[in-house]
């Protein structure tokens, strides 16, 4: 009833002219009438253009030049729609976005013959305005139900901005940190990121995508990206059916279990294929195995890279390839409005193929209510959109704060001293903690120097920037020889001066470093994992002065900093905690809260050491192939490590029948949080070989001093399954073990078997 009469809200404000029979007019009618009737009455230039996602930026096409492709219903989609000439991406609430948007969707809807609305697709990836802890970061939490509360802020600010899909979460497991898009994912652990980004869809779709505070999202990329070949950026994935059943396909399948909108197709190749015409995985998997309804749109450019590849021969064969592989929507390359019309017409391509995905991303724009409201969301009155803004902050600061991992504390923290030197290029920064991803976001509001002030009225922080966080803006090009890269590692730069001023006031310093976030993300490998620019120098520098020192490390990966390991007296990885993470860190530097956060990928002590994930396979000869010429092999600090304020002993694990169960109790002299994480792994399994430990439960406990809690985790065949390769769940009947931990790396197993 409600639709009915939006639907009529609608025409009556201008929205459709309503003709006698138009089925898919009428939101009373079910979805899949809908698409047929619609369907039906589409020319082959109006179904191709419902594949086709032009992108909306003035600096790239003329915009104007786009209204006539729009009224003759050749474009269903763009993506980055926020540019006018002139104007700064940074508007109030989407002023700019909005009007770009309305400006072609009214175009689309009023002016198109059939009226098929655009649906406008961006990155809103860890926020929109209100930049959240990136996704790594958050994962850190080991609170998954944060990320719903973090994307249903993100999801109202992205509607507010004139955008009806966003291109999130990305579902990749990431291993290896010398590849910059870790920072997207939610780890190296295959159950925790599926907890995670099932609660992002919860949190961008709701119960209801097409809610005027909900929006579509697309889980990618699809699949096995994250394996690129030497970390390296959009590079050859080899990956077997195996790994690809029991690692990368289990978040995208709970993504998709969670009832997730669209799709991205990846990058990659995948066993040799690129990624966008891969039949295996869009159709047989995603669709055949999973039952996926809604569609698949390429990743920028890709169905144009399958010839790049050296794959297809041109244009017209990369757009029949990835069609028919089920890539609905193509992505920014032109191969698919070029070609089908004369592939179809020349018999080389399927029109029921074509149908087919016309069908799918009709369906999605139906289902998310785009018909009935395709306008972008009004913005609340001023006090009720204060309120909002309080409401986001407060919430962006409470993620961060469960996010920042303690990973050393030799008892200087929570700090008492009352002269604090802030030391660092991170220290007074507005844009560096709001990492790769940032929307639309504003600078953060206050840096850690003014947090810092605040949180020790009473005494007095000193603030010395030391160096830049880089000494180059960008990664080295091969014209300039590679003088970039070792100018960002050269001694140069540091402003001794200032910082002696600082150390001569200080009992404690603040040491404030990180990765210059513009060496994060898509497109930033690295092949060492340091500090940038001088700050290792400057770090040192500040080491010999042998005053104590509480080091932050902000960066998009792990990073491996033995000497700050070795030489500071606590250290916070804070990863990249968003807008709101000066605030955090003040008042977890002043004990004022007590840090939870647990480490969500690996921290290696050398870069020649990767991979060090910890879910990593038994071999025929335990304990040997070790390297030579290392003495530590294991990571430095584990997945799932983290310390707080106080303390915790984990009792044995016991075998209880079914239940695997241990007593934590709190053994320090303050409350804190302790997460019980509980590790699985078959002795034996006759499909393939399985990791020594798998992650398959969590629990996080708050816990006064002297409190103990019990911890009992159900055995069941969920918690002990692996996929075969032809996608069916399977327990291994035999020996497991089961231990209850602190960290991945802790405990020992209590055995049981499962016949
Ligand atoms: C990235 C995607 C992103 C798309 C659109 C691509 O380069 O790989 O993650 O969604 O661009 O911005």
């Amino acid at each position: 009833m409600q639709k009915i009469l939006i639907a009529a809200a609608v025409a009556a404000a201008g929205g459709f002219a309503t003709g006698a029979g138009e089925i898919y007019r009428d939101a009373s009618q079910p979805v899949e009438r809908r698409v047929e009737d619609l369907l039906g009455r589409m020319t082959l230039d109006e179904k191709i253009g419902q594949l086709y996602q032009s992108i909306a930026e003035p600096d790239w096409r003329p915009m104007e030049g786009q209204f006539d492709a729009v009224r003759k219903g050749e474009i269903g989609s763009f993506i980055n729609l926020y540019r006018e000439k002139g104007v700064d991406r940074v508007d109030w609430r989407g002023t700019v976005s909005r009007r770009c948007h309305d400006t072609l969707q009214k175009i689309a809807v009023e002016q198109s013959r059939l009226g098929i609305p655009l649906i406008f697709g961006h990155d809103v990836i860890h926020g929109c305005y209100t930049i959240f802890p990136s996704p790594l970061t958050l994962a850190c939490a080991f609170e998954p139900d944060l990320f719903e509360t973090a994307q249903h802020f993100a999801a109202r600010e992205a509607r507010w901005a004139g955008y009806d899909w966003t291109f999130a979460p990305m579902c990749d497991t990431a291993r290896d940190p010398r590849w910059g898009r870790v920072m997207e994912t939610c780890g190296e652990d295959p159950y925790l990121n599926a907890l995670c980004v099932a609660a992002q869809v919860r949190g961008f779709q709701g119960a209801d995508a097409s809610a005027a505070d909900r929006i579509p999202a697309c889980m990618k990329h699809f699949v096995g990206y994250s394996d690129s070949m030497g970390g390296r950026d959009y590079n050859i994935t080899e990956c077997s059916e195996w790994t690809l059943r029991n690692l990368h396909l289990i978040p995208f399948r709970a993504a998709a279990a969670a009832g997730v909108e669209t799709v991205m197709s990846s990058f990659n190749t995948v066993d040799g294929r690129p990624a966008v015409t891969s039949r295996h995985t869009l159709t047989d998997i995603l669709r055949g195995e999973w039952g996926f309804s809604g569609f698949v749109v390429s990743d920028w450019n890709a169905v144009h890279e399958a010839i790049e590849w050296g794959y297809a021969k041109d244009g017209a064969e990369a757009a029949r390839m990835a069609l028919r592989a089920g890539n609905d929507m193509e992505m920014f390359s032109r191969h698919y409005p070029d070609n089908l019309k004369g592939e179809i017409a020349a018999g080389r391509m399927e029109i029921g193929v074509l149908d087919e995905a016309v069908r799918r991303i009709l369906r999605v724009k139906f289902r998310t209510g785009l018909f009935e409201r395709p306008y972008a969301i009004e913005l609340p009155g001023d006090e009720a959109l204060k309120a909002f803004d309080a409401c986001a902050h407060e919430a962006a600061k409470n993620c961060a704060a469960k996010s920042i991992v303690l990973v050393k504390n030799n008892g200087v923290l929570p700090l008492k001293a009352k002269k604090i030197a802030l030391i660092g290029p991170l220290g007074d920064d507005r844009r560096e903690m709001i990492g790769a991803w940032d929307a639309r976001s504003e600078a953060c509001r206050t840096t850690l120097f003014d947090e810092l002030k605040a949180a020790f009225a009473d005494g007095e922080v000193i603030m010395a920037k030391g160096c830049a966080v880089n000494t180059v803006a960008s990664v080295q090009t091969k014209e300039d020889g590679g003088k970039a890269e070792s100018a960002a590692t050269s001694t140069a730069g540091i402003d001794k001066e200032s910082v002696d001023r600082a150390l001569a006031l200080a009992e404690v310093v603040v040491l404030a470093l990180g990765e210059d976030r513009n060496w994060t993300g898509e497109n930033h490998s690295r092949s060492r994992l340091t500090l940038t620019g001088a700050q290792q120098d400057l770090f040192d520098y500040v080491a010999d002065s042998g005053k104590p020192i509480v080091a932050i490390v902000c960066s998009g990966r792990p990073l491996a900093l033995p000497s700050v390991w070795e030489r500071a007296d606590a250290v916070f990885y804070a990863g990249q905690p968003g807008c709101e993470g000066a605030a955090a860190l003040a008042a977890l530097i002043s004990g004022k809260l007590s840090p939870e956060g647990r480490l969500s990928m690996s921290v290696p002590r050398d870069v020649g050491h990767l991979p060090v994930f910890y879910n990593s396979y038994r071999t025929g000869r335990p304990g040997s192939g070790r390297y030579d010429d290392a003495f530590e092999q294991d990571a430095k600090y584990p997945f799932g490590y983290g310390l707080t304020y106080t303390t915790f002993a984990f009792s044995p694990t016991r075998i209880d029948g079914r239940t695997a169960k241990c007593e934590v109790t709190n053994t320090g002299a303050r409350e804190g949080v302790a997460v019980a994480q509980l590790y699985v792994g078959a002795a034996a399994c006759p499909d393939g070989v399985r990791p020594r430990r798998e992650l398959r439960g969590l629990r996080k406990l708050s816990l006064r001093p002297g409190q103990t809690a019990q911890v009992a985790f159900e055995l069941d065949d969920a918690v002990l399954a692996y996929t075969d390769r032809s996608g069916a769940l399977k327990t291994a009947c035999g020996r497991y073990e089961a231990v209850i931990a602190p960290d991945s790396a802790s405990g020992s197993g209590a055995s049981f078997v499962r016949e």
